[in-house]
């Protein structure tokens, strides 16, 4: 494991240190190098250097310029450096130094990238469907962004902990186990068969219906259903008994709709809110003892100077309602002194919905006036947009219902499988639905991490699948065509020559493929996964211009294939890896 350090840090250190040595008196001032299409790069620092220190921005270029020349002669990092405008730099660097650059990336397991030189602890909050419910698109962008982030974050070293925080808890659960109560048998399976999760569901949806019919219809069943919330919430071990089977139930749905995710979510980390049930009273205690939170109209709340209702009246976040019940919460509270203080947290990730975004900002700012939140934990919202439909309205059925997700991701495959099938005509059926499969649901995850999370996003099968445009199809095409590149190669094997000069195509793509470190770094600093999918999508465009540019297999010289052979081999890896860090899989043929 040998990190590299990108061009572009080298050459902005390269940059600051002839900054100094030329200015003692500037300190230590940032170059401002950014890539540029005039040259590979352009520094723009010197002009605020110039006019903090009275001087001629141009004249002060150039002696910049001079020193950095005098100094090159070590590893001919840089082929030219020009003054240009008021006083900027356009650098070109040599050949040699990219190809240099892209060997030492090559040789290195993890392409160079370095692991973040303080890992700390992250309890990552995703992935949180609700107990005899059907998952919808929302559960399905937390899944999906939640995934990338843990997949990304541990790449750079950090420790990782997952907690889907499923609602196994509440009052509908009365009326739920009331009804198996009176008809016991309703959840039971044949000893030894196996249940699908669309059977499961099926289950608990046709249980839902029938005691929701009766709780409308029957004011006994419903005086029944209410008693029996008391009975689960005093701990009642038969009511528990039953409330843990539609637990149970659930989670072979769940965890059936996370295995057509290709996701593995393992169940020590599924820990609902009743997890934290014995917690309530004491997060409640604490608060109300540190005078955090205080009794209002029988309610225990905590308010907050900026946030108000429509009247102007403050809208307090309420931790124990005036029947004695603990609300969403009391549970998120708890589970915040959980992860900070049995679990080592140090920074608490949430990957919700934007709606829930007052409550997380009311919870936090609460736990942060206990104590539990401080400079060194913090707590941070990853907050999703809505998902719509094709008419930019919230994605729902014709009829107005909830879309399902597993129709979603079975249609995704469907489609997929048409793609597939059209491009290769003598695969069997086995094949195609293997392919069809990470085709498919790698469309949806990528359509979801390749906007930006905030936004609300169009899902878009159509879209999704095809094979033009900034789509997980292209990227994974890009990278069997890589694939096959190099089966044909046949004898030939990819090697770097730094001697031969490049195309601009290579250049290009060689800049871009040393730009993977940084992009994951600031990825995994901001949470931002579709930065890392846009740097894919570039790659494989950039990888386009230069097989339309530069023959491979047909190159000049044997050196000319081999340094091409490399170019496609680093470009190979570097998609694969950072598709997986997006929890996408890259085939081999396609
Ligand atoms: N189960 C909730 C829902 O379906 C999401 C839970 C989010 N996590 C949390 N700690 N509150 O909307």
């Amino acid at each position: 494991m040998a990190s590299v350090p990108s061009l572009a840090s080298t050459v902005q250190q390269r940059l600051a240190d002839a900054l100094t040595a030329t200015l003692p008196e500037a300190g230590s001032a940032d170059p401002l190098l950014r890539r540029s299409d005039r040259a590979d790069f352009q520094a723009n620092g010197i002009l605020a250097l110039a006019k903090k220190l009275k001087g001629n921005p141009r004249e002060l270029a150039a002696k910049v310029t001079d020193a950095i020349s005098a100094d090159d002669q070590a590893d001919d990092l840089f082929d030219g450096i020009e003054v240009s405008g008021p006083g900027f730099l356009n650098i070109t660097l040599t050949d040699r130094a990219i190809v240099r650059a892209l060997a030492a990336r090559a040789a290195d397991d993890r392409l160079g990238v370095p692991l973040a030189p303080a890992p700390g602890t992250t309890v990552i909050d995703y992935a949180q469907p609700n107990v005899a419910k059907e998952m919808h698109v929302g559960h399905l962008r937390s899944a999906v962004i939640g995934d990338a982030m843990v997949r990304i974050l541990e790449f750079t070293g950090e420790k990782v902990v997952r907690r889907h925080h499923i609602g196994d808890w509440g009052t509908q659960f009365g009326m739920l186990i009331q009804y198996l109560t009176e008809h016991p048998h309703e959840l039971d399976h044949e000893s030894g068969a196996e249940v699908s999760g669309e059977e499961a569901m099926s289950n608990l949806n046709r249980l839902y219906k029938a005691s929701r019919a009766l709780f409308d219809s029957d004011e006994e069943f419903k005086a029944r259903s209410r008693d029996r919330v008391v009975a689960l919430q005093s701990g009642d071990e038969r009511t528990l008994a039953l409330w843990q089977r539609f637990v149970d139930e659930s989670k072979i749905y769940f965890y059936s709709v996370f295995d057509k995710l290709d996701m593995e979510i393992a169940d020590p980390d599924v820990v609902g809110e009743s997890g934290y049930n014995d917690m309530l009273e004491e997060t409640c205690r604490i608060l109300e003892e540190t005078g955090v939170a205080v009794r209002s109209e029988g309610a225990l709340c905590v308010f907050f100077d900026d946030v108000k209702g429509p009247d102007g009246n403050p809208v307090p976040l309420i931790v124990r309602k005036s029947n004695g019940g603990y609300g969403y919460a009391a549970t998120d509270l708890s589970a915040i002194r959980d992860r900070v203080h049995h679990l080592g947290a140090d920074t608490l990730l949430y990957v919700v919905d934007a709606r829930q975004s007052l409550h997380f900002k009311m919870v936090f700012e609460t736990a942060r006036r206990a104590g539990w939140l401080n400079e060194r934990t913090h707590a941070v919202q990853l907050a999703f947009g809505t998902v719509l439909g094709k008419d930019g309205k919230p994605f729902k059925t014709r009829e107005g219902e909830t879309v399902r997700l597993v129709d979603l991701l079975d249609e995704a495959v469907e489609r997929a499988a048409a793609v597939v099938r059209e491009k290769n005509e003598d695969l069997s059926e086995d094949e195609v639905a293997e392919r069809a499969a990470q085709v498919g649901i790698g469309a949806i995850k990528y359509a979801d991490l390749s906007t930006s999370a905030s936004r609300d996003y169009k899902f878009d099968l159509d879209q999704m699948v095809s094979l033009n445009g900034d789509t997980s199809v292209y990227l994974q095409y890009a990278y069997a065509r890589i694939r096959s590149i190099l089966r044909k190669a046949g004898d030939a094997r990819p090697a770097a020559h730094p001697e031969l000069p490049l195309a601009p195509a290579e250049r290009a793509l060689g800049l871009h493929l040393d730009q993977f470190a940084e992009v994951l770094a600031e990825v995994a600093e901001s949470y931002e996964p579709h930065k890392l999918a846009a740097y894919l999508y570039q790659l494989a465009s950039h990888l386009t211009t230069f097989y339309a540019q530069c023959s491979v297999l047909g190159a000049d010289t044997p050196e000319q294939r081999e340094n091409r052979l490399f170019l496609c081999e680093l470009t190979g890896r570097t998609l694969h890896q950072g598709m997986e860090l997006l929890g996408i899989r890259t085939p081999e043929r396609l």
